[in-house]
């Protein structure tokens, strides 16, 4: 028989989501959990947002606009940009993954840094594409000139990932360093700048993708509605670029990828300037809180510029993190281990609410006196 199919399609691992409430209900037994590991808003939903899809509830017999002309045309007045340069997507995911199947065949190269979001090895595997993985510096900072030096050194290079800020290390660079890194790089090449955290960005030179759009042509932006506007549930994203990429990867989605109610309320969500503004000063005031408390613990904090943080546990924690995480799913507590980033002894921890992050830390405290004490691992 011939085989089904091509070996790189067989050697694809499945994406390792957070782990959901549900689950961990049934699994451990407990309510009232705490969901610190997906980066979701912990303010919830935008309030215009709900509005506008109860507005149209009724109206769901009906196919959405394959177009998305309403929402497009509101991301084109939010940027200051026409319509023709967005592509709108089912949560920046699908572009991603869009992407790669446009940009990279067997045996093109993908360049991305390491530890970096998953999602873009992923892309490029399903493609049969060879990926060159640059090891981000020992501050967890991205090595742009061993990017550069990547890109350069490999002919068949079509694409780059630059998540910014990162995921799940939470650091970012700044335009100035963005610029002198695109000096070096061909004008041939993809490169994506994934801003799915943008809105939590506090830099004096932070990074303004849009403007670099509009000088380099093959540069796409990547935004996101699933974090500070609260709809990680609806999947909706969207790309800006050069009409010659957004065309041909207009093409490539499916006609009705993103539906009315994710539409309407990703369309509301950007007039929601009081609630994105809320956002981020909750997170401006609790990232640190936490930060401190979690350092007072002793655990090594990457700095962040996200509504995360990247947490590792010291060699003297007296626990392991599996058994770390294993304690805290007991006390209703899901963070996200990044073992599958290759940090064994890293956890990413969503910034929570106020009382979500107390939560943490006093179970924190508990675990840890439980660990010197020699109790067994994860008992409540
Ligand atoms: C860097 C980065 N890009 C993209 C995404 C995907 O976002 P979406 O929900 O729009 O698919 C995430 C989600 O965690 C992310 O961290």
């Amino acid at each position: 028989m011939r085989p089904l199919v091509e070996p790189h399609l067989t050697a694809l691992l499945p994406y390792v989501p957070g782990k959901p409430i549900e689950e961990t209900e049934r699994e451990y037994g407990v309510t009232n959990i705490a969901k610190l590991a997906s980066n979701e808003n912990c303010l919830g939903t935008s309030p215009l947002a709900t509005s506008a899809v109860r507005a149209m509830l009724d109206k769901a017999h009906l196919y959405p606009d394959a177009g998305a002309f309403a929402l497009k045309a509101r991301i084109a007045q939010f940027h200051d940009v026409e319509p023709k340069h967005i592509v709108i997507g089912n949560g920046t995911n699908e572009l991603i993954t869009l992407l790669c199947r446009l940009l990279l065949a067997k045996g093109d190269v993908l360049v991305n840094a390491w530890p970096s979001f998953v999602c873009y090895r992923m892309g490029g595997r399903q493609q049969g594409a060879t990926e060159v993985a640059v090891p981000l510096t020992a501050d967890f900072d991205y090595d742009l000139d061993g990017l550069a030096a990547a890109i350069n050194s490999e002919v068949r290079t079509k694409l780059v990932f630059l998540a910014n800020p990162n995921n799940p290390t939470g650091r970012c660079f700044t335009h100035s360093e963005l610029l002198a890194f695109l000096a070096k790089i061909p004008n041939d090449v993809v490169v994506v700048i994934d801003e799915a955290y943008a809105e939590y960005v506090n830099l004096d030179d932070a990074v303004d993708a849009v403007a670099v759009v509009k000088r380099r042509p093959r540069t796409v932006m990547l935004r996101t509605f699933s974090k500070a506007y609260g709809l990680g549930a609806y999947r909706v994203g969207y790309a800006i670029g050069d009409v010659e990429v957004m065309d041909l990867l207009d093409r490539l989605r499916d006609a009705f990828n993103v539906s009315s109610l994710a539409q309407v309320a990703a369309t509301a969500a950007l007039d929601d300037v009081e609630f994105v503004h809320r956002s981020r000063s909750h997170n401006d005031a609790q990232r640190p809180v936490l930060a401190e408390g979690l350092i007072a613990r002793g655990l090594i904090v990457t700095p962040s510029q996200t509504n995360f943080l990247m947490v590792t546990l010291p060699d003297d924690a007296g626990i392991d993190l599996p058994s770390l995480n294993v304690a805290l799913l007991r006390r209703a507590l899901i963070v996200r281990p990044v073992a599958n980033y290759g940090l064994p002894r890293s956890f990413r921890v969503t910034i929570g609410a106020a009382d979500e992050n107390q939560r943490l830390l006093t179970a924190l405290d508990a675990v840890f006196a439980e660990a010197r004490a020699g109790a067994p691992a994860g008992s409540p």
